[in-house]
């Protein structure tokens, strides 16, 4: 087979290390696919710029065409991110009949089903491994390794910085500002990190992920999505103090035909397998009917790792090019959209409660859960502080989103009840 020829979108961290993955696997990829593998022409936006990477003479471009129009590149590797402009570029590459690779989430969680649609329509591939998850095999383990099964639950840390925050946060008692502060001078957190902290990078994964994993299409609107901005190092003291560790956990779970998909703070039993995923690491929990529990680990970004699965996609396009079948190997989902209505989402929660120590506050709220049916797991009283406010913390038996809102709307009925300080979703193994 003739040399395969690479134009590659973006030289930063995840396309230096494509570069340099290509360079230093050649064997063991020119093993895999029976032919060379060249990197012809990479599109930067300055051409002058320091590189990481050795480079021969000429390969830089500022010209998208340079790259899309050539006859003699089979594929193009997208790591420059972006959506408009990017998704423009790929549809163009697709068109001219080039197979594509991609590790942008924003794009495929916001444009994914079109950009596979004109993909199989020009019979070319379009892979996105590493879109989730950095360097784990998360979406070829879903599609390929659980083809079998039927997946009913994924829960998923898949946001480096958030975890990176909160492991801080738990291990070392500080609070969210100063572990962000430290975590964007380590380079852990964007100069804005909005995206991250405020849970839609996750959002965006969990899109992904549910859409392979559930068969049916889900828009990034169907995610109910909150971030970790209001967490505070008591919430995550008293949840110690439960046997609970706090992580911002994208949920997606299917109840016969319907399905939820959310991100927020969640407190996890300290027994879940999530629970011990540390720092700036990901990993994706898969619940199959048939497996039972899974679980996918690894570094969830960084050049090398997120690279990886980058040419990892390229092997699996060449080897697609030898045996004549791109363009096959998408599964469109099978089932119709079906998302379950507040009253069938259920829950533990954990609530934090300021009240006037008054004389039958405790009794009043008791009585609010009971009329909306829902008992509690645990309580935990605590000291009265100064100025009379006393604390109740306490974790729910299952209850329904409706009812809980409702208990919310309910509280603050109660003269003596100050503030719900703060309410999360509670995930026991
Ligand atoms: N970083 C990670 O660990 C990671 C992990 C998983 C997925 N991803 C995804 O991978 C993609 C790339 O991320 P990255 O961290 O490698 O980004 P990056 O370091 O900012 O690099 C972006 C590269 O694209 C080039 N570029 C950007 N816009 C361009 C434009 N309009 N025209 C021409 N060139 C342009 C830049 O050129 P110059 O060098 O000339 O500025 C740069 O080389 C993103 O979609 C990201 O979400 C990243």
């Amino acid at each position: 087979m003739k040399t395969i020829s690479i134009g590659l979108l973006g030289l930063g961290t995840v396309g230096s290390g494509v570069v340099q993955i290509i360079k230093n696997h050649q064997d063991k990829i020119m093993h895999q696919v029976g032919c060379p593998v060249e990197i012809k022409k990479i599109l930067v936006k300055d051409v002058h710029k320091q590189r990481s990477v050795e480079l021969e003479p000429g390969l830089l471009t500022t010209e998208p065409d340079d790259i899309l129009r050539d006859d003699e590149i089979d594929v193009v590797i997208e790591v420059m991110g972006g959506i408009h402009g990017t998704k423009d570029y790929l549809i163009t590459a697709l068109r001219q009949g080039k197979h594509v690779v991609t590790a942008n989430k924003d794009l495929m969680a916001l444009h994914g089903s079109e950009l596979l649609t004109v993909a199989s329509e020009h019979g070319c591939d379009l892979f996105y491994e590493a879109s989730v998850g950095g360097g784990i095999p998360i979406l070829r383990g879903l599609v390929d390794g659980l083809a079998s099964d039927r997946i009913t639950q994924m829960m998923g840390i898949v946001n480096g910085t958030t975890n990176y925050i909160l492991t801080k946060m738990s291990t070392e008692g500080r609070s969210y500002g100063e572990v962000l502060k430290e975590a964007q001078e380590l380079g852990f957190a964007e100069a804005d990190p909005t995206s991250d902290v405020e849970g839609l990078d996750a959002a965006r994964k969990m899109t992904i992920l549910a859409t392979l994993g559930f068969s049916m299409h889900i828009d990034l609107d169907d995610v109910k999505v909150s971030g970790i901005s209001n967490v505070t190092e008591e919430d995550i003291r008293y949840g110690k103090q439960l046997g609970y560790t706090m992580k911002l956990i994208g949920y997606a779970h299917r109840e016969g035909e319907k399905v939820e998909v959310s991100v927020a703070p969640t407190f996890l039993s300290d027994n879940h397998p999530l629970a011990s995923v540390q720092n700036e690491y990901n990993a994706v929990y898969v619940y199959g009917e048939a497996v039972g529990e899974t679980m996918f680990y690894g570094p969830g970004a960084g050049s090398l790792p997120t690279a990886t699965a980058v040419v990892s996609d390229l092997v699996a396009v060449i080897k697609n090019l030898r045996i004549g079948v791109n363009g096959k190997s998408a599964v469109t989902p099978q089932y119709p959209k079906q998302l379950k209505d507040d009253s069938e989402k259920y829950s533990k929660y954990f609530l934090r409660i300021h009240v006037q120590d008054e004389v039958g506050v405790f009794a009043d709220i008791t009585a609010i859960f009971a009329r909306n049916g829902v008992s509690f797991e645990k309580i935990l009283q605590l000291p009265i502080k100064k100025n009379e406010t006393s604390e109740i913390v306490l974790v729910t038996h299952q209850a329904s989103l409706t009812n809980y809102d409702q208990i919310l709307v309910e509280l603050y009925d109660v003269p003596a009840v100050k503030e719900v300080k703060s309410a999360y979703r509670v995930v026991r193994k």
